[in-house]
């Protein structure tokens, strides 16, 4: 105890000493050195600020599409089969996977029978890792290298917490969690490798704030938009990296998927078709956005809301009162 108190008296002097021995000149140096740093803070966000508006003015052009290999989980319904009808039309190759191989097909055949670019179905249980790995495999060899990825496939068991089964749980995450790590980690080196690729997930309003009836749905939403915040920010490590992400947070959208949609406004808020969310995708991708919600106003809604004290914006959420109510 006595020794452990001298080593950390040595160590205090030790410090006063070395900050006694900086000389006047290299003391200024280092203040000028953070003052430095922080104009430079200011010019870049000043830049990037200015840079927001000219481009609120002067959109960019959208990244074409034509000549991609797209592919989309979850590709035999709702969301899912209107991306990729819209990427087809746009000559982009796209590969669909699903568990409902019926459906999957019949997107497929509507795609080769508009004679659009050839386009591919595979099954896929994307919450399996071997099987996404596998058929993964099979594409890269019968289609090529995966440009786009775009993980859409999701569930929604829709009752409160205590009537959700172990099974709806696990299966919650597995498909709308774990299934993007597992897709990522099979598309990802190819993208880094040729330097050129997009990665697509399908988040939710019910990753933005949380809702009645989808306590294991909205956590699994959430964590969709932390990944991908934290996949963007990996990826921005390397200054030379060309790969961009996307992730979407749709308001409730007409696919059967929210069985007991509740909405208070219907004129103002109405369930969107999917044709639209799925035109509102493919446009942030082009786009390169990083993060959307459809529509566009629900973010920066959801961004003021969380400045109030809690208790002001529940009566907010109150007020709207739109969500969906258990379907059991
Ligand atoms: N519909 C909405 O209101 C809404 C709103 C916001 C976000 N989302 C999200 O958008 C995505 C698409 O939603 P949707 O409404 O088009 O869904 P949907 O139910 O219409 O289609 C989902 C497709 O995914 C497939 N699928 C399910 N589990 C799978 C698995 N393990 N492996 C492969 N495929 C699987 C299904 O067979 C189906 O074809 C989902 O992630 C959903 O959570 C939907």
């Amino acid at each position: 105890m006595v020794e452990l108190h001298a080593n950390s008296k040595m160590a205090l002097n030790g410090t006063q000493q070395m900050s006694r021995n900086k000389s006047i000149g290299q003391q200024l140096l280092e203040v000028a050195q953070v003052l430095g740093d922080i104009v430079l803070l200011f010019l870049q966000m000043f830049y990037s600020l200015g840079e927001c508006v000219y481009r609120f003015i002067v959109p960019i052009q959208p990244k074409p599409v034509k000549g991609e290999i797209v592919l989309i989980t979850g590709a035999g319904h709702g969301m899912g089969k209107e991306l990729a009808l819209l990427y087809a039309s746009k000559g982009a190759k796209v590969v669909g996977w699903d568990v409902n191989m019926k459906n999957n097909e019949e997107t497929i055949s509507e795609i080769n029978h508009r004679g659009y670019p050839t386009a591919h179905a595979y099954h896929c249980d994307v919450s399996n890792r071997e099987n996404v790995f596998e058929v993964a495999k099979k594409v890269q060899q019968e289609v090529g290298d995966v440009t786009i990825l775009i993980n859409n496939a999701g569930i929604m068991p829709t009752h409160p917490i205590l009537t959700q089964t172990k099974d709806e749980i696990e299966r919650t995450f597995n498909v709308n969690v774990l299934a993007h790590c597992w897709t990522i980690q099979a598309f990802l080196p190819a993208m880094l490798k040729n330097n050129h690729g997009h990665i697509v997930a399908l988040s939710s309003c019910a990753g933005l704030f949380g809702l009645e009836n989808l306590v294991p749905y909205c956590g699994s939403k959430f964590a969709v938009h932390g990944m991908m915040e934290a996949l963007s920010e990996e990826l921005r490590m390397d200054p030379k990296c060309k790969i961009e992400t996307t992730c979407v947070f749709p308001y409730m959208v007409d696919t059967g998927l929210c069985k007991r949609p509740k909405v208070k406004f219907e004129k103002l808020m109405p369930l969107l078709k999917p044709r639209f969310a799925a035109k509102a995708i493919m446009r942030a991708q082009q786009m390169n956005k990083k993060l959307v919600s459809i529509p566009g106003y629900l973010m920066s809604l959801n961004n003021y809301v969380r400045l109030m004290p809690i208790r002001t914006a529940l009566y907010v959420k109150d007020f709207i009162n739109s969500g969906v109510e258990s379907d059991l």
